[in-house]
């Protein structure tokens, strides 16, 4: 069953005034694009073609140019919580805890206090951060802190999870472990994730389908459906076929 619908989506920003009348930017160009229920699709492209753009139209945070994006059918208008975007520059409230910072999204949905509290100590358990529910941010390493970022937008249950380049920030071997533990969780849980990166590896090892975008303005320009798990002798012929895309 198709979860999200892209339809000749198009996003070109205004220039501003403020800045000298600066050109409009065409961001995005007439994306066709279908996701299915549960699919992990990951999306690569140049820096600057778009991608975040995408991100935002389908949590409904920016409102395309021209086409439009459907979850289930219905046309994507504003901000729902049933698709949960988790920024490229992740940010946790300093001032609250681990536990705190989890359930500050279920508080927004209005869920009594024990059962907030229940919910975001079972998702930081999940993400192996028992021990951590009390600290706060500044006492975490980084690697840790993107864990409780993740453990808050996986703990008000969204449909849809937008991921912009979650493990951009971390180390090599926390990132190898953060990528395990999101696989296990989107199975387990049957999302629909949508994530961008800049590792055609990270793509290769989590997306049941890549796709790719051409440099500014994004348009497809390459999809390409993976066998889950994927065989190590394929894994190379398929990084040099999506790195040659990438040029
Ligand atoms: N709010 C905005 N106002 C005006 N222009 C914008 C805005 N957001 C993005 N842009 C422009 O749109 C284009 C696409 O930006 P976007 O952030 O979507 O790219 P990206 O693919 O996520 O890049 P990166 O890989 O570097 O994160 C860029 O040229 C950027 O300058
Ligand atoms: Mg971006």
């Amino acid at each position: 069953m198709v979860c999200l619908e892209l339809c000749r989506l198009s996003k070109t920003y205004p220039g501003s005034s403020a800045q000298n009348g600066r050109r409009p930017v065409e961001a995005l160009h007439n994306i066709d694009l279908r996701v299915r229920e549960g699919e992990f699709l990951a999306i690569l492209g140049p820096s600057g073609c778009g991608k975040t753009t995408l991100l935002q139209i389908v949590a409904g945070l920016e409102q395309p140019t021209a086409g439009e994006v459907r979850f289930r059918g219905r046309r994507v208008t504003t901000w729902g919580r049933e698709r949960t975007l988790i920024f490229q520059e992740y940010t946790l409230f300093p001032w609250l805890t681990a536990r705190g910072n989890v359930e500050f999204g279920l508080r927004l949905q209005g869920l009594p206090a024990e059962q907030r509290r229940r919910q975001a100590l079972e998702t930081l358990h999940w993400l192996g951060l028992d021990e951590f529910a009390e600290a706060y941010p500044h006492q975490l390493s980084g690697g840790m802190q993107q864990r409780v970022a993740l453990a808050r937008a996986l703990a008000v249950d969204p449909e849809v999870l937008l991921m912009d380049e979650p493990f951009a920030a971390v180390d090599a071997i926390t990132r190898s472990r953060l990528q395990q533990e999101l696989r296990r969780i989107q199975q387990l849980q049957r999302r629909t994730v949508l994530l961008v990166t800049h590792s055609v590896r990270e793509a290769l090892l989590l997306a049941d389908r890549i796709v790719v975008l051409t440099a500014r303005p994004g348009r497809l320009c390459l999809e390409l459906p993976l066998p889950q798990p994927l065989a190590p002798e394929a894994m190379l012929g398929l990084e040099e076929r999506i790195h040659s895309s990438l040029l």
